[in-house]
């Protein structure tokens, strides 16, 4: 990608946002602000509704085709009158009145990816074609969508799907001046992750849950870094409210090997358990590991919480769904 385009810094357009459908403005319109989520029932998605409903200004709407996520997520808001869920696969167009759309429908973790390749690439491409034609039917103030690229192998159907949306994202703003931001998340870890995805911090947890060695992948020596899931929630409300379109990279640049990792978990959640050593995927990245430079500057973000404090909050969460009850 360009040097230009990764600066974060394009807020100009060739052609003014297109006016907001007249319907926005019925006297049926009681909120001020009505946000469309997609892939709202899965993890950082429902989190991310959690913190809109606390504004009372704010109406969220989720579809989600639950395919990784779950009503269970969202249970404490069904039934409230600023919320709406609605079963939807976001490769179906979709005809809804919203101000703001956060699109993050898309499997995460490899396992679930590459369970249908095909699917994946549609729910980027077409997904995020059809979200952005509704931004552009209903003038939606602005648009969101994110994904950490990286170009081929059997991880294409997400990382391609991920850049030709970003493609899409710039040519609609450029030619349709439909208004956008583009995230580009990192790993991030918190309640809720999906419990046996591959990833490894929830594998780790479930492990010294259950009480299982922790299956390190050789070397163990290659770095990750972690973002706690309420830091990512509030980096993506502020790339939202801001005024630049990236893409800006939302990550913590906290670096750990996988090795130290297994050791906190181990440390702060069951001592007892081993830390095995296990042969490794041959696509698996050595480091990775967010710059955050744009985001400190453009949006005054940067993430608060240290691995060692997110990781005990994620245990009472972990035990909960896996019916382990607590030390205590
Ligand atoms: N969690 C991370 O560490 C991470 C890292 C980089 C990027 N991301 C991106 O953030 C977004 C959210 O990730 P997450 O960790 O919450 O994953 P998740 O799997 O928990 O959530 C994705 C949600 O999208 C829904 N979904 C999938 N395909 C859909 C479709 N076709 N139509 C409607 N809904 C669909 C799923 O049911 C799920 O609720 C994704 O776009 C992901 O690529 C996440």
């Amino acid at each position: 990608m360009a040097q230009e385009v990764s600066n974060g810094n394009h807020n100009s357009s060739a052609k003014p946002p297109p006016t907001p459908s007249p319907l926005r403005f019925s006297k049926f319109f009681q909120s001020n602000m009505r946000i469309l989520v997609t892939g709202g029932a899965g993890f950082i998605g429902s989190h991310l509704v959690d913190k809109l409903m606390e504004n009372e200004k704010n109406e969220v709407i989720v579809v989600d085709n639950y395919f990784t996520g779950s009503k269970d997520n969202l249970k404490k808001w069904i039934g409230h009158p600023r919320f709406e869920l609605i079963r939807h696969d976001v490769t179906e167009p979709l005809l809804i009145e919203v101000d703001q759309i956060y699109h993050l429908a898309c499997p995460a973790s490899p396992i679930f990816y590459k369970y249908n390749p095909v699917k994946t690439i549609k729910t980027n491409v077409i997904g995020t074609l059809n979200m952005l034609g509704l931004a552009k039917r209903v003038g939606a103030r602005k648009k969101a969508t994110w994904g950490n690229v990286n170009p081929i192998g059997v991880r294409s159907c997400y990382d391609e799907g991920k850049r030709v949306a970003e493609t899409l994202m710039f040519d609609y703003h450029r030619q349709h001046g439909i208004e956008i931001r583009i995230a580009r998340i990192f790993n991030t870890y918190g309640p809720r992750m999906n419990i046996d995805d591959g990833r490894v911090v929830s594998n780790f947890i479930a492990q010294a849950i259950r009480g299982e060695p922790l299956t390190v992948q050789a070397p163990g020596t290659q770095t990750r870094s972690f973002c706690y899931v309420s830091d990512m929630v509030n980096g993506l409300i502020r790339l939202m409210e801001g005024e630049n379109t990236g893409p800006i990279n939302i990550g913590n640049p906290g670096e750990f090997t996988m090795l130290e990792l297994a050791e906190n978990v181990k440390e702060l959640i069951n001592p007892n358990v081993e830390i095995v050593m296990v042969e490794n995927t041959p696509d698996d990245p050595r480091q990775r590991k967010p710059d955050i430079t744009k985001a400190k500057e453009l949006l005054g973000w940067e993430p608060k919480i240290k691995l060692r404090d997110g990781l005990p909050l994620m245990e009472e969460d972990f035990r909960l769904r896996l019916g382990v009850p607590g030390k205590n």
